[in-house]
């Protein structure tokens, strides 16, 4: 049932075993995977590649677009196979063996990795894995579910193993846009100017004598694990909405919003899916992950059209969406994620970037990878190519996390992903912060009274009091700066006993 999926007919006796095409990749190369957001993953190869690496002690730096499903990092991390790691993961049993230090992770902008490996600074790619629905006449890949960084590794890398996947839409076909940037200093705008510009190809042309391999597969995209909205992300939504209509009756912002950007997770979901009770219309999205309140507002006639690199849905919406392409066809676009994530279009287009943090400061930092500042959660995503290029740079969060052990809200954040420069908003189930035009004085106030879980305002209050002593533009007073993560390491809660 493959043969019409691979049409270039000198390429059909390239057909093997995942075990085969395993062999192409030796130990100590640099490896590139694609899948983004559990989406367009390559599906057999990771657990053929676990199988050798079990056989045959040996390392690999792996890169990807973001991270893969089907627990293929854990498979690849029991199997000892990752040296280096990036650019994002979201696997707990990679997580620990990177906070056990076992795994070099490189934890990098989403748009900015496929720029690394241009200039060299990894070296060679030896080995693309690409899973695609199909390959064409003339040989090019038609990605599926994703683009991520495909494009690039296939045309970068000196051999490109391709999966085709039964299991996806011949559909996808179409679909994608692929516009890859030409050489700097002397590199072309990208001529990106509405969500919706096709500027590229629907395929990846290389040349078809580097499929070194084609493997056939039949296994589905791991489903998204976001768990459903509940009373806080609504509250959160209904926060943002009351601020936006507030907005737009101002004069400060069109009645049509500028194009949203919504991050990974149950959060940024959740909130996206509470503008189908807004009274907005004629959304459109120019985002990375396109989760299942993308195709809630798309279905409720509330969004007209969809940019992203992925589409990362739940078990029924896979069916809804997949299983309905052609419905979809003319209000969707995947892109590669250089260009999803790309500055120079967020800047243009003044987007409203909506993006989640573990935990913020009382001057607006942000933190949303480190774990007590030392232990990596997942990666910083794509949520800085965003919130350093949009009009308007929102972080949620809710307000406490671990049952209430936890205040996201605290003195100074012990790893900044996002800096004051950076944040323009930060809502909590609690209320909002508007920081804009705020110096770091002014935003306290904000930040702790509207956002900050009642339990913790006291403290926080009384810490900045503390501070004041101290003078200067962020006055901190540093002995106690840590005091309320001190007290969660040392008794499991930040709240004193
Ligand atoms: N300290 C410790 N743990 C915290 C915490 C804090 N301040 N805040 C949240 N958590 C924990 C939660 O308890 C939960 O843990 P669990 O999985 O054991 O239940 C976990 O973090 C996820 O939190 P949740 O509230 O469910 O939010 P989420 O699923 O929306 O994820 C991030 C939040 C920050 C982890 C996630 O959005 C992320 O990785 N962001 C960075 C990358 C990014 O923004 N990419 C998007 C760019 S497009």
């Amino acid at each position: 049932m493959y043969q019409d999926r691979i049409r270039m007919r000198a390429l059909k006796d390239r057909v093997m075993s995942a075990d085969e095409a395993a062999t192409l990749v030796q130990d100590g190369m640099v490896v590139g995977m694609s899948g983004f957001t559990r989406a367009g993953d390559a599906k057999d190869m990771p657990v053929a590649l676990a199988k050798r690496a079990r056989e045959q002690p040996m390392k690999i730096t792996l890169i990807t677009g973001a991270s893969l499903g089907h627990d293929s990092d854990k498979a690849l991390t029991e199997a000892g196979l990752l040296a280096r790691r990036l650019p994002f993961q979201v696997d707990a049993t990679l997580r620990s063996a990177i906070n056990r230090g076992e795994v070099m992770f490189v934890d990098q902008h989403l748009s900015e990795t496929v720029e690394f490996l241009r200039a060299g600074q990894f070296g060679r790619l030896d080995v693309a894995v690409i899973e695609a629905v199909a390959i064409t006449e003339d040989g090019s890949i038609v990605p599926s579910s994703s683009v991520g960084n495909s494009a690039s590794f296939a045309i970068l890398a000196d051999k490109v193993i391709v999966e085709i996947n039964l299991a996806q839409p011949v559909e996808f076909e179409g679909m994608h846009d692929i516009w890859i940037p030409g050489h700097r200093p002397h590199r072309e705008p990208l001529p990106i100017v509405n969500v919706s510009d096709r500027v590229g190809r629907t395929t990846v042309k290389i040349p078809p004598e580097k499929i070194a391999a084609i493997i056939i597969t039949d296994t589905p995209d791991s489903a998204s694990t976001v768990q459903p909205a509940d009373a806080e992300t609504q509250a959160i939504a209904n926060h943002l909405i009351e601020f936006f209509t507030h907005e737009v009756k101002r004069g400060r912002m069109p009645a049509r919003l500028p194009a949203i950007q919504s991050g990974i997770g149950t959060i940024a979901n959740a909130v996206l899916t509470g503008f189908l009770e807004s009274p907005f219309e004629h959304l459109t999205m120019y985002s990375e992950v396109l989760q299942d309140s993308t195709f809630e507002l798309m279905d409720a006639g509330k969004l007209d059209f969809a940019s992203g690199s992925s589409i990362t849905v739940s078990q029924p919406m896979q069916q809804r969406v997949f299983q309905n392409l052609a419905r979809y066809r003319d209000k969707l676009v995947l892109r590669p994620q250089e260009v999803s994530n790309h500055p120079e279009v967020i800047r243009r287009l003044g987007l409203i970037a909506l993006n989640t943090a573990l935990e913020a400061d009382i001057y607006g930092n942000v933190n949303s990878t480190h774990v007590y500042g030392t232990h990596m959660m997942n990666g910083i995503g794509g949520s800085g190519d965003f919130a350093r290029n949009a009009f308007l740079a929102i972080f949620a969060t809710k307000s406490v996390a671990k049952g209430g052990k936890v205040s996201s809200i605290v003195p100074m954040v012990p790893h900044v992903d996002h800096n004051e420069h950076d944040v323009d908003l930060i809502v909590t189930e609690q209320g909002l912060a508007d920081l804009r035009t705020l110096a770091p004085r002014e935003r306290v106030r904000l930040i702790v009274e509207n956002c900050a879980h009642p339990a913790y305002r006291d403290l926080l209050r009384d810490y900045y009091q503390d501070a004041l002593k101290y003078g200067g533009q962020t006055p901190h007073a540093l002995e106690r700066a840590y005091e309320m993560h001190i007290r969660l390491r040392d008794s499991g809660s930040m709240l004193p006993q």
